[in-house]
């Protein structure tokens, strides 16, 4: 994951930029640099690799301005090289980024067309033309960067500086984090707090949509519609542990938050932003030969391979058998000569899961496993590893681990179906677009949660509750019934929407709340016929969905309005509503939301 610093102060700031970006070594990079303001006009020094690179070009070309960011890169958009490393620049501003631009090419045109030349295959080199078009037309860098974040669609965090400007910062975050250290005279930025721990412990945390204005000596803050915004200043919790909590509550809420920088991360190691199409890693395995798939797991990543299974029959077109992989292993289920046998696992110690593996290599399958770990026993143990750039994940309830999940059991779908020519090219560049729209289409979700408080409260007074999927929503009415029960404590069990019938409506009653996982796909008007058997005998209707809440035909006790999304992206931007229900609802119980009773975060005994 790409980590942004930045330093306003009276002194020179090179150093202090390069130890901040050692604190984020933990992110995970591969090339660095720096900008500074040096007597009215911008310095930068970068080097692809590790720090120690960077640091050995600063030796023998030093830079003494007082105004500075800094950047680790994980390379998205073009090559870990130094040319494509950040901070980008012209003459008159230089820009660091986390995250994703999507519409960078269509502005890189419209920039080439205005006469400006680029160096780089990055998308955030659009976005320092953007600023430095809008400041060429007379704009002031304040104004210049307020027009540019306007046109900018995407996820990202970015931090700013200006030639001739040695009092002046600017900030923006929608998607990725960003945090603003306050110092005695200085002021630092952060992708978060472990990076300016050591100057400060006293930061600001910017929210979604902000866009910030620094000082030496002062801080103001602006919210998505530009207006003056108070964020008050917090203790930061950095210095006494590695991975701090933000402005959160719970690290549950964090991670989830988290979610629109780490599947950009993601997507960035399976797909090629230039050319919008999936390059997997060497699979070790003819992709187009394989005659089955097997897919284990345990919990939530078991849901997730459950949606790859929607995924790969669908679109890929090869049978997938998947279980839990408790069940699998003792079942002794007969497994195909050359199959490929998937294992998906946050931790990757799972037992149930490590086990499964060790039963499906003894019976001659090929072994890939989607991990957040990748020093970890099933990583170590299979023949190609597929990681999920997640980070961290401290909550015992898997949030951003899951979403991440999907992403790349999402890209391997598509390759299959490439291989197999299920797919073809401009499939494959359809289903790439959606792919990487999904963390602009959370961020946004992630704007505003008091839908999910409001639902919250209903289900604080209930014991039972039901979960409806049809399809693909199917295993997400899984995972929402799992994420409910397991930190708030409350029974929930996930159906399948077609098997109400067949034995669950006779749960149905007005003190049994039903929460309905149905985007508006093909399956829609079938779940809508079952919505309304639920309602015609006194269920509590609660609906996520696109569609407008007319068309369930029934009255609603609550209507979450989601954005418009594809067919094939669903399962992920429709997990971030039954995450929040459960975050919302465990914390109204007042349970322990991030060490919830009787789990631990990776169960290493079968
Ligand atoms: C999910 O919220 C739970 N923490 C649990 O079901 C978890 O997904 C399961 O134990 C599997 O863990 P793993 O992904 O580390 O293998």
């Amino acid at each position: 994951m790409c980590g942004i610093v930045g330093i306003l102060s009276t002194r020179p700031v090179a150093a202090d930029l390069v130890d901040a970006l050692r604190r984020l070594e933990y992110r995970g990079y591969d090339s660095a640099g720096i900008a500074t303001v040096e007597g009215g006009h911008l310095e930068r020094r970068r080097a692809e690799g590790k720090l120690r690179n960077l640091e050995s070009r600063l030796l023998s070309e030093p830079l003494e301005g007082n105004v500075g960011i800094g950047h680790t890169r994980w390379a998205t958009h073009g090559k870990p090289t130094e040319r494509n490393a950040h901070p980008h620049m012209t003459a008159r501003v230089s820009v660091v980024h986390n995250g994703i631009i999507e519409n960078f090419r269509e502005l890189r045109e419209e920039l080439t067309a205005a006469g400006h030349t680029f160096e780089t295959d990055t998308d955030t080199e659009s976005v320092v033309h953007l600023i430095t078009d809008e400041m060429d037309k007379g704009r002031s860098p304040v104004d210049a960067v307020k027009a540019a974040l306007s046109r900018l669609k995407g996820a990202f965090a970015l931090a700013i500086i200006f030639a001739g400007e040695d009092n002046l910062m600017m900030a923006a975050r929608l998607g990725s984090p960003l945090v603003i250290g306050h110092g005695d005279g200085e002021m630092y930025l952060g992708s978060d707090a472990i990076a300016i721990a050591p100057f400060t412990d006293t930061v600001t945390y910017l929210d979604e949509g902000d866009y910030a204005v620094l000082h030496r000596d002062r801080l103001e803050v602006f919210d998505k519609d530009g207006r003056p915004a108070v964020r008050t200043p917090v203790k930061s919790q950095a210095n006494a542990l590695l991975i701090d909590k933000g402005n959160h509550r719970h690290f549950m809420a964090k991670e989830i938050h988290e979610q629109p920088e780490v599947i950009s991360h993601t997507l960035a190691h399976y797909v090629d932003m230039a050319q919008g199409v999936i390059r997997m890693p060497e699979m070790g395995i003819d992709l187009a030969k394989i005659p089955r798939i097997t897919i284990a797991a345990c919990g939530t990543a078991f849901y997730a391979g459950l949606v790859a299974k929607y995924w790969i029959e669908r679109y890929a077109r090869v049978p997938v058998e998947i279980d839990i992989a408790s069940e699998l292993r003792y079942r002794e289920a007969p497994l195909p000569e050359g199959g490929l046998a998937v294992f998906v696992s946050q931790s990757g110690e799972t037992a149930d899961t490590l086990a499964t593996l060790r039963y499906c290599r003894e019976n001659g399958q090929h072994i890939a496993s989607v991990v957040n770990v990748r020093t970890s026993t099933i990583a170590r143990e299979s023949d190609v590893v597929l990681p999920t750039l997640a980070g961290p994940e401290i909550g015992v309830a898997s949030t951003k681990a899951f979403t991440c999940q999907l992403t790349a059991l999402a890209c391997l779908a598509i390759a299959i179906g490439r291989a197999r020519g299920a797919i073809d090219e401009t499939r494959e560049r359809e289903l790439v677009r959606e792919l990487v729209e999904v963390p602009r289409q959370i961020a946004n979700q992630l704007l505003d949660e008091t839908q999910f408080e409001t639902l919250a409260h209903l289900l604080t007074k209930t014991r039972d509750v039901l979960f409806l999927g049809r399809g693909v929503s199917f295993p997400l009415a899984m995972e929402g019934a799992l994420k409910l029960k397991e930190i708030s404590y409350l029974h929930a069990e996930g159906y399948a929407a077609g098997e109400l019938k067949h034995g669950p409506i006779a749960l149905i009653d007005e003190n049994v709340p039903v929460i309905v996982v149905a985007p508006r796909d093909s399956l829609f008007d079938k779940t809508v016929s079952n919505v309304q058997e639920v309602a015609a005998r006194g269920g509590q209707i609660m609906l996520i969905t696109d569609a407008p809440s007319e068309e369930a035909g029934c009255p609603l006790a609550a209507h979450i309005a989601m954005p418009l999304a594809h067919e094939f992206t669903n399962p992920i931007v429709y997990a971030i509503p039954i995450q929040l229900i459960a975050y919302h609802t465990a914390v109204l119980m007042g349970t322990d939301v991030d060490q919830p009773r009787n789990l631990a975060k990776s169960v290493t005994v079968e």
